[in-house]
């Protein structure tokens, strides 16, 4: 087999995107267009890649770099056709002397590109001995694009621009995806002789058709059957479509791979999340980067899951996620935020209205509801009580919080960090712990209750407060009489006033 070499065209600008970022760089997925089109490029095992950016370097070389080191990188300063760009990578291709193998050309604004697409394609170029292979696709509407021109008994002749075309020839509705497989050493030295002299001023790659043809060399084109994959996206809209088409596509997969979802239409799985077999996904579900569901968790409904790790058989409920480990059987929500560094072990529970940074909750251990626990540990089997604030910001630094094992804390808590709380320790209800607990202790800081008797009719005399006082028999009995003439005080509402 013949040596592959492959460059990816990302030099152009992305004016319809009325962006900052550079359009290849927009995502959908959970990845960039650019690293769509890479990471497919990567399953044909090449012996090269070559870059060629030029519009917002800037950006989209370190992004080349990061997801494929061993790209190379070829600068195109002005973009004057796409013949023109991979002219500029011509050294980095070695096209220089005696070239060989085969290079293939491809667009960084493609993402629903699959890698079994371009292995297919790429077999069929290198069976055929043709010096140039298109890959094309028969489309509903071609405006735009380039068509493919076949003579007699279907032979491909040339691609034709848009701006280029007759009005016979824009009828055509096969086109190329601009996706172009060549034998290294025509491609060398049609690319010297390609020029400009067409409608947009710019040197066409197209052109290598037609420069085959007319010496003599095979020539021919592989029709894809889902034209989705060789779609770009120009715009936000175009963008979006891809996105929610490319959407379907892995819903789709991990339905087939027994994954039950409920409603594929509002559930969004980014490509590089990876669920287990019956794993049920609900309505409103977003599954993001790199997230990893167990066998039989329930996640949703309305639930975000960025780059988290969710165990076996565990409930996640209405939860927005981040960098989180939610262990085996445990319950999340409803209502809940974990934040980046959140562990919560095997059967442990985070529910309603509760949001932890940082923070190890053990085995088992639990933080029911309406808490905030940041820079803790909790050890397992710890039940922290309803409404405690882990305070672990003093105004200049933040400080860590322990709980120790089948620790007990009462309900509105408030722990100044650094606290440490020992095992099988409790603290009273209403309680501000500064300092340590030890284990086994209990631990109350909020004082005796004080009772002032008959308060309400002496102070707020008159009112419906002292009325309800009077009438459950608060205060003495001669002022009881006096609220007679109050529309209302209790005894006045209708019957049935109980039931909303
Ligand atoms: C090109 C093809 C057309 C095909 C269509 C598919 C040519 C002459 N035409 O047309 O047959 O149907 O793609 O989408 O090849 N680029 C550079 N440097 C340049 C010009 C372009 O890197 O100087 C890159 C762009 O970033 C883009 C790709 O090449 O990713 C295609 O360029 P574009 O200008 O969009 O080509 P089209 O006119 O759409
Ligand atoms: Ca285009």
């Amino acid at each position: 087999m013949t040596e592959l070499s492959v460059v990816v065209l990302a030099a152009g600008g992305g004016t319809r995107m009325k962006s900052k970022t550079a359009k290849v760089l927009h995502r959908v997925g959970g990845r960039s267009m650019v690293g769509h089109v890479l990471a497919a490029v990567r399953t044909l095992e090449p012996a090269r890649v070559v870059t060629v950016v030029g519009h917002q370097r800037e950006q989209v070389a370190p992004h080349v770099q990061e997801l494929m080191p061993e790209a190379v990188l070829a600068v195109q300063e002005e973009q004057l056709g796409t013949a023109h760009a991979v002219r500029m990578a011509a050294d980095a291709l070695g096209l220089g002397q005696q070239p060989g193998g085969t290079v293939l050309v491809a667009y960084g604004d493609t993402p629903l590109l699959r890698g079994e697409s371009l292995q297919a394609f790429l077999a069929d170029h290198r069976a055929s001995g043709r010096a140039v292979s298109i890959l094309s696709g028969v489309v509903g509407d071609p405006f735009g694009y380039g068509r493919i021109v076949r003579g007699a008994e279907g032979v491909v002749e040339a691609i034709v621009e848009e701006k280029d075309a007759t009005a016979e020839q824009r009828a055509i509705r096969e086109i190329n995806s601009g996706i172009l497989a060549f034998e290294a050493a025509f491609l060398a030295d049609a690319l010297g002789r390609i020029g400009n002299d067409n409608a947009k001023g710019e040197y066409y790659l197209t052109d290598t058709v037609a420069l085959a043809r007319a010496a003599g060399l095979p020539v021919g084109a592989h029709v894809i059957d889902d034209v989705t994959e060789i779609e770009g996206a120009n715009d936000r809209a175009q963008l979006a479509a891809l996105g929610a088409l490319l959407n379907a596509r892995v819903v789709g997969r991990w339905m087939r791979e027994g994954v039950t979802v409920v409603d594929p239409a509002t559930t969004w799985i980014d490509v590089d999340v990876e669920l287990a077999p019956d794993v049920t996904v609900l309505p409103g579900t977003q599954l993001l980067g790199a997230t990893v569901v167990g066998e039989d968790a329930v996640i949703g409904p309305d639930t975000t899951l960025r780059d988290c790790e969710v165990g076996a058989g565990a409930h996640v409920v209405r939860t927005h996620a981040e960098l989180a480990v939610v262990g085996e059987s445990a319950d999340v929500g409803p209502f809940s935020y974990l934040r980046p560094g959140t562990r919560l072990g095997a059967g442990g529970k985070i529910g309603g209205f509760v949001e932890t940074k940082n923070a190890v909750i053990g085995d088992g251990a639990k933080v029911p509801h309406l808490s905030y626990v940041g820079d803790a540990e909790i050890g397992e089997g710890a039940n922290i009580g309803a409404g405690t604030i882990f305070a672990n910001y003093d105004g200049v630094a933040k400080h860590r919080t322990t709980v120790g094992r089948h620790a007990k804390t009462g309900s509105n808590n408030t722990f100044v960090a650094p606290v440490t709380i020992g095992d099988g320790a409790s603290t009273g209800g209403g309680t501000v712990v500064r300092g340590e607990v030890p284990p086994g202790a209990l631990a109350v800081s909020s004082g005796p209750l004080r009772v002032i008797e008959d308060w309400a009719p002496r102070k707020r005399a008159g009112t419906a407060q002292a009325a309800a006082a009077q009438a459950a028999g608060g205060g003495p009995a001669g002022e009881r009489e006096a609220s007679h003439n109050d529309s209302s005080r209790v005894g006045d509402s209708a019957p049935g006033g109980g039931e909303s």
